[in-house]
């Protein structure tokens, strides 16, 4: 996945590296076939003010160093800022729900999209119009801090803890118009019916999960016997690689990307996962087979409250 803000230099390089190897630019699906797509894409797309573009680009590289591997991997793709902004500004959102903060990257780009819209700093909202949750202090912090260099601080509350807990204690009546989902995947589900339970996003809302597609589904086994949702100790588990990987103490000892028993598990609770959204009558949605998969959300008319899986 292309990183960079320096998009017109990697096009070209990898343009040019094509036209020395004629022969793989005309297979289509290569990695290199999809970096030009993304990178042309992101390079027509990309309406961040130039200030913001850079801001972010470091923000991006310092998580690199603070985090390692992790740092690398976790942010979303510029592209995909982009395209939250985007429905952020199609909804014409007030207020933004963000769970998985980490540096802050992808939460930035959602403030701006907010400030384009005209929401002042002290939303429709009691406090402030963007509310990201994020399990570790540390990180919570170290993003606050990115907040403050962006000048987006004014808008984001960072509320430390367990995601589920931070909803539920979320004043009644507290709506989003937009809600982005990149955390723990066995939370998934969870999250999910918490948001309708509580009616947690406004009827004109959209809800994104992100990384929905996970490199098993090659696997039939997989999909023939997804993993079931409701398991303590796959979500224990979970939790337990992340605390580790972000554990200052044991800096680069854990790879972001989990050894293939444990990603065939997670593609295995994500399947079931798409199943039960997919099964749910009270939304209507689309998964998208962009950046590591993503699933739009968004209520059936009249028929928000609660999950009704048939
Ligand atoms: C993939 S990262 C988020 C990346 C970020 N949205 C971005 O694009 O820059 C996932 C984050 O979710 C946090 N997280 C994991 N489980 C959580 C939970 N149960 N509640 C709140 N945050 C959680 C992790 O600590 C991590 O910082």
């Amino acid at each position: 996945m292309l990183q960079s803000h320096d998009k017109v230099t990697q096009l070209f390089n990898i343009l040019e590296k094509q036209q020395q190897q004629p022969g793989d630019a005309a297979v289509g699906g290569s990695a290199d076939h999809d970096n030009v797509m993304v990178s042309y894409a992101t390079f027509v797309s990309d309406v961040l003010p130039q200030k913001l573009s850079h801001q972010l680009e470091t923000i991006y590289q310092e998580g690199i160093e603070k985090y390692g591997d992790w740092g690398a991997l976790m942010p979303i793709d510029p592209l995909q800022g982009s395209l939250l902004a985007w429905l952020t500004r199609l909804v014409n959102a007030r207020s933004v729900l963000e769970i998985g903060t980490f540096t802050g990257y992808s939460t930035i780009y959602l403030a701006n999209a907010l400030r384009d819209n005209g929401v002042e700093p002290a939303g429709v909202l009691e406090g402030k119009p963007v509310v990201t949750c994020e399990l570790f202090r540390s990180v919570a912090e170290y993003a606050r801090s990115n907040f403050v260099k962006t000048g987006t601080d004014a808008f984001i509350d960072v509320k430390v803890g367990d995601a589920i807990e931070t909803l539920q204690a979320l004043p009644k009546g507290t709506m989003f118009d937009l809600i982005f989902i990149y955390a723990d995947k066995p939370s998934y589900k969870r999250y999910f019916d918490v948001i309708l339970e509580r009616e947690l996003l406004t009827p004109t809302g959209i809800m994104a999960f992100d990384n929905i597609i996970m490199p098993g589904i090659k696997k039939t086994e997989i999909l023939a016997d997804p993993t079931p949702l409701d398991n303590p100790s796959a979500i224990q588990e979970a939790h337990q690689i992340l605390t580790e990987a972000l554990d200052k103490s044991s800096p680069s000892k854990h790879s972001p990307i989990p050894p293939s028993d444990k990603l065939d598990e997670l593609t295995s609770i994500m399947h079931a996962f798409n199943t039960y959204v997919k099964q749910c009558e009270a939304v209507d949605h689309i998964a998208l087979p962009l950046f590591t998969g993503m699933l739009l959300v968004r209520l059936r008319a009249g028929k928000g409250r609660g999950s009704s899986v048939a």
